[in-house]
């Protein structure tokens, strides 16, 4: 991967990361350590032989055919989180590995419906992230906040009552945002308004994942229909000038995450997303890795992934870094220090 000076660059970036599920950080190792623990069943071999060991399970994310295949095994793998303890473990594991990738911000989202639904408690889920939250800023003094999502592969009533629930926390910051998941085709956004219209009312930012696997209609839909302030993926504004002109001109930014594309087969090589069409018609965007443990990279892999592919300068990654700061649900003061970092860093690189 991207050697050299650049790699250097492309890792000492202060990077905010907006596009990641903290249960798609569950590696294989926590995974069967865990269902182990509390005593969760997995898949038997002649059920699932990927589940054999942690090697064929990691041969198996190489293989995924589609966005469902993928989240079929992202649920299996969160059945083995019970305990705050468990939740903690996770997301304090990953603030970890992202700070090693010079990540200082992370905007992190979580599936409550996809626990409470095995019968673990709302509190237990939001307990556990918020004390790796507290742990991660001590410990690397990396920022964090939650994005709480409604899965769309469920009824529409169950996400509005996962809403209602995580209120309080949306009210009080403990929860920073509203986003929505999970199988995408077949669940367009307009589904979702009476939720989105709701959060609009009350202040809370918004996004949601649109033109993933489905077209640009969904992103437009997106925009018109819940009125988000940012689209998670949305790599389909080639499809459509004057959505694409929207998007710019609304300054909407798009979480894109580059092998996330690649692995679920959206597109066939990093090389085939519009990171050059967006840099040239003004869309604003972030580089993410969605579900780091099941898509074999981590935020700076994606990074130095787009690199090797398009071969940016370290001006247009002063650009991109800079626009993910501005687009972060953080506060005025942290974006004022991260845009110092981000100066300093473009001073200790200068050609
Ligand atoms: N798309 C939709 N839902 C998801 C994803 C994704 O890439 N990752 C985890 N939930
Ligand atoms: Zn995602």
């Amino acid at each position: 991967m991207c050697q050299g000076p650049m790699h250097e660059f492309l890792q000492a970036l202060p990077k905010c990361e907006h596009h990641m599920h903290l249960e798609g950080s569950l590696e294989p190792s926590l995974l069967f350590d865990l269902a182990s623990r509390n005593g969760i069943s997995l898949p038997s071999p002649t059920e699932d032989p990927s589940f054999q060991s942690i090697d064929t399970l990691l041969a198996r994310y190489r293989r995924f055919t589609s966005l469902d295949d993928f989240l079929h095994y992202y649920f299996i793998g969160m059945s083995v989180l019970i305990t705050p303890a468990d939740f903690e473990s996770l997301a304090y594991e990953y603030f970890g590995r992202a700070h090693r990738d010079g990540v200082v911000h992370a905007e992190v989202f979580f599936d409550p419906q996809a626990h409470t639904s095995r019968g673990v408690a709302y509190n237990a889920i939001v307990d556990g992230f918020t004390a790796a939250q507290k742990r991660a800023s001590a410990d690397f003094g990396i920022t964090s906040e939650l994005i709480v999502c409604v899965l769309r592969h469920l009824p529409v009533e169950d996400g509005e009552k996962m809403y209602r629930d995580a209120i309080p926390h949306l009210e009080t910051g403990v929860i920073r945002g509203l986003g929505l998941s999970s199988t995408e085709k077949g669940n367009p956004p307009h589904l979702y308004r009476d939720i989105y219209a709701d959060a609009e009312r009350r202040g809370f930012n918004r996004t949601a994942h649109a033109g993933e696997e489905a077209g640009v209609d969904y992103m437009a839909s997106a925009v018109h229909h819940l009125n988000v302030m940012r689209v998670d993926h949305g790599i389909k504004l080639p499809e459509d000038e004057s959505v694409m002109a929207l998007f710019a001109q609304r300054n909407i930014m798009v979480t894109m995450c580059p092998l996330s594309n690649v692995e679920l087969r959206c597109v066939s090589k990093v090389a085939d997303l519009p990171i050059r069409t967006y840099l040239d018609n003004g869309v604003k965007f972030s580089i993410n890795s969605d579900d780091p443990a099941y898509f074999g990279g981590y935020i700076l892999d994606n990074h130095c992934a787009v690199q090797e592919a398009f071969g940016l300068d370290k001006r247009e990654w002063e650009r991109i870094v800079g626009h993910a700061i501005d687009g972060s649900w953080c506060s005025d003061e942290r974006k004022g220090e991260l845009r110092r970092h981000l100066e300093d860093v473009m001073v200790r690189y200068k050609d």
